[in-house]
């Protein structure tokens, strides 16, 4: 497996925990085009590797990440461009929300804008507390354009979205928390990602990959039609070797030796 050299984020995996880490600390980890870039070639290193399991992002310095970079956002010349740039984005976050394995965003200092967007295209959110999150977008004549229109709403409601979206306040970790957006808070963000990767990494990892499928597979789709997907991945799940020891190990009350079969 070829990993690429990367100029603006690390890339490392310890025992089958991959960690990404965005690396512009001087601008706040500003998503510039480039680090769009090396993010959608990170995800398909990840998508490509057996051996990650899971998958934490994370910034460097003083922050998750500060948004789109401004100075890039100011030098868009017309709405056409404008627009494909909102679509690279989009494609970018789409990649990482579609990893087949869980993904959790670790995010500290800020998660503005595109950051928090990123963070959305994520699975699982934990904070430091004292961070803030936010979409300030329509401060700046914007809206928000790599999916936190769509993906806020989904996670949090209309409503509570749009109080976001419409003020672009900042929202403290603690109120995050309290409102669904993310789901833990720790004194370290890493150290919190890492604890909930290791709970997540002790079931089959077969049927990690099936539960989330069911998840992200049915979002779309009408109540019915998700149900039949969910009955196919069950079906899936309960045909894999992992299914028996789990079962077994329950009965002979003994932990699970998993081997993602
Ligand atoms: C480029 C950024 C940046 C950004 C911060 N910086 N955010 N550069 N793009 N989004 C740079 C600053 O210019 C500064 O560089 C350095 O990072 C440190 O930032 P400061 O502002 O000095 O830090 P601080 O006073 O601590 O304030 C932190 C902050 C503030 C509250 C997070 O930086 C801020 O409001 N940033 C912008 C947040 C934002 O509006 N994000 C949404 C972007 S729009 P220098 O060189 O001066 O030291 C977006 C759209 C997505 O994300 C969808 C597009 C389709």
């Amino acid at each position: 497996l070829e990993i690429p050299e990367f100029a603006h984020l690390a890339y490392e995996v310890e025992e089958g925990l991959a960690l990404v880490t965005l690396k512009r600390p001087e601008a706040l980890n500003a998503l510039s085009q480039d680090l769009l870039q090396e993010l959608a070639e990170v995800a398909e290193v990840i998508a490509q590797d057996p051996e990650v399991r899971a998958v934490i992002f994370a910034g460097e310095g003083k922050a998750f990440a500060a948004g789109a970079d401004l100075k890039e956002i100011a030098a868009l010349k017309d709405p056409f461009a404008a627009r494909e740039y909102a679509l690279l984005g989009q494609q970018v976050f789409a990649e990482i929300a579609a990893l087949p394995v869980p993904t959790i965003a670790a995010i500290h200092g800020y998660a503005l804008g595109g950051g928090l967007e990123l963070a959305l295209a994520c699975d699982l959110r934990v904070a430091a507390k004292g961070a803030k999150l936010g979409l300030p977008e329509v401060g700046l004549g914007l809206i928000p354009g790599f999916g936190g229109t769509q993906r806020l709403p989904r996670l949090i409601g209309r409503g509570r979205a749009l109080d976001l979206i419409l003020t672009g306040r900042h929202v403290p970790a603690e109120e995050a928390l309290a409102l669904g957006l993310v789901n833990r808070l720790g004194e370290d963000a890493l150290e919190e990602a890492k604890k909930l990767a290791r709970q997540i990494l002790k079931n089959a990892p077969v049927a990690l990959a099936l539960a989330k499928e069911s998840v992200v597979r049915g979002e779309g789709l009408d109540l019915a039609e998700a149900l039949e997907i969910e009955a196919d991945l069950f079906g899936y799940a309960a045909a894999t070797e992992d299914m028996r020891e789990g079962v077994r190990a329950f009965l002979e009350k003994r932990p699970p030796g998993f081997r993602g079969e």
